[in-house]
């Protein structure tokens, strides 16, 4: 069963069925989590049986990237311990010095990473505006730089929810001979396949919806196993050893069953809520790809199976506004991170520090899987007791 043909099955099926063949020894359904470290020789000293030291690969990690790279549509994944760890290896990919473009808004920790991890190792960045094509052409030719050599898409951004159109950005980094990486992490396969609209590798922080139960960390980078790019990232997962445990593995291989039902429920949720904000009188602004007054609304609809589960509202106030409001939510947890079961409300600015270019009265929603209704009370209790204080 691990070799079920993705281009017949649907992602719902793919999702129960991938990877899941019973344990040959013993029948067991659920496969067993293997613990060694390293594995046995035959008898004719050969590593036959596939597997010599589980920093280069190990049962359950290789049946997890097998089940990623068919839910994405690539030919071979890459597991990590974080999605930062997949990032970097992803940004390494390039083999060296090198310009590369991200987008203005992108997920902050990936931002660090890119500029203070990589810089001094010759990774020199250029942000711009990822929804605005003529800007981003305009850079990636700009005759005074270095050439691009990688493209990083995040779509829908962190937390601004900006749309990228990943077709019209692949174009671009073909015409300049650029890698294209898409950080898939808030669409997720189910809603968004990035290497089908033309991206070289996809980036997930798995940690969120793949995980989905806020209690793995976990990262991947898929592609096409022959691209060079995705050898040298199999190389530095293999080398650099940032590897997930075969615990995580199989929880993330555990939850990956549920993942269609779990995005379905979260996107009815998030469109639910965002319509609901978009007509209140304490919310300034709701960022959300799924309104019709969304500027990412047309792409979105067109590269995406449904917007995510995923809002921020700008509180009408200041960052005192914003604030209060969080300090009243009863559902909704005052917590970072995003894509589990339970309802999640942050103040994205705080966490950001100083630098930080989100607006100040910014309040970033990961919907969980509760019942909307209760959801939706929970808020606008929030928002009247900041009112009134
Ligand atoms: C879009 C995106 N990419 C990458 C990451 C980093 O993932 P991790 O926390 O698993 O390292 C995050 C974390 O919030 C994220 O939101």
């Amino acid at each position: 069963m691990t070799d079920l043909p993705n281009s017949s099955l649907h992602l719902e099926t793919l999702a129960v069925h991938a990877g899941r063949t019973p344990d040959p020894t013993t029948g067991a359904i659920a496969a067993p989590i293997h613990l060694s470290t390293t594995f046995a020789r035959d008898d004719q000293g050969e590593y036959s049986r596939g597997f010599v030291y589980s920093r280069l690969d190990n049962p359950n990690r290789r049946t997890l990237e097998g089940v990623l790279a068919q839910l994405e549509g690539g030919t071979a994944a890459a597991a990590f311990s974080s999605g930062t760890a997949a990032t970097h290896a992803a940004l390494q990919a390039i083999g060296g010095p090198g310009r590369i473009l991200a987008p203005r808004d992108c997920y902050h920790g990936t931002r660090l990473v890119m500029t203070d991890t990589l810089a001094p190792w010759g990774l020199e960045v250029t942000f711009v505006d990822m929804d605005n094509l003529a800007a981003v052409a305009a850079a990636a030719m700009d005759p005074t730089a270095a050439p691009v050599a990688l493209i990083w898409v995040e779509t829908p951004s962190n937390p601004l929810l900006k749309v990228t159109d990943i077709v019209a950005i692949a174009a671009i980094a073909r015409d300049v001979g650029a890698l294209l990486v898409c950080d898939n992490t808030w669409a997720t396969p189910l809603l968004q396949r990035p290497l089908a609209l033309g991206a070289d590798l996809v980036v997930h922080s798995t940690t969120k919806y793949l995980g989905g139960h806020g209690d793995v960390l976990g990262g991947a980078v898929i592609g096409q196993g022959d691209h060079p790019a995705f050898g040298r990232v199999r190389q530095i997962q293999q080398v650099a050893g940032a590897v997930p445990s075969p615990f995580d593995c199989w929880l993330l291989l555990r939850s990956l069953q549920t993942l269609p039902l779990r995005m379905r429920a979260h996107c009815d949720n998030a469109r639910y809520l965002a319509r609901h904000w978009a007509a209140h009188p304490a919310v300034e602004r709701v960022y959300y790809p799924g309104l019709a007054t969304h500027p990412g609304c047309v792409v979105a609809a067109r590269q995406m199976s449904d917007f995510g589960g995923m809002l921020s509202i700008a509180v009408r106030g200041d960052r005192a506004a914003a604030q209060a409001v969080v300090t009243h939510t009863q559902l909704f947890g005052r917590a970072t991170s995003l894509g589990g079961t339970e309802s999640l409300i942050e103040h994205r600015a705080s966490l950001e520090g100083p630098n930080s270019t989100t607006p100040e009265n910014l309040l970033r929603v990961s919907v969980g899987l509760e019942r909307m209704e209760d959801l939706a009370a929970d808020l606008d209790r929030a928002l009247s007791l900041a009112l009134q204080s």
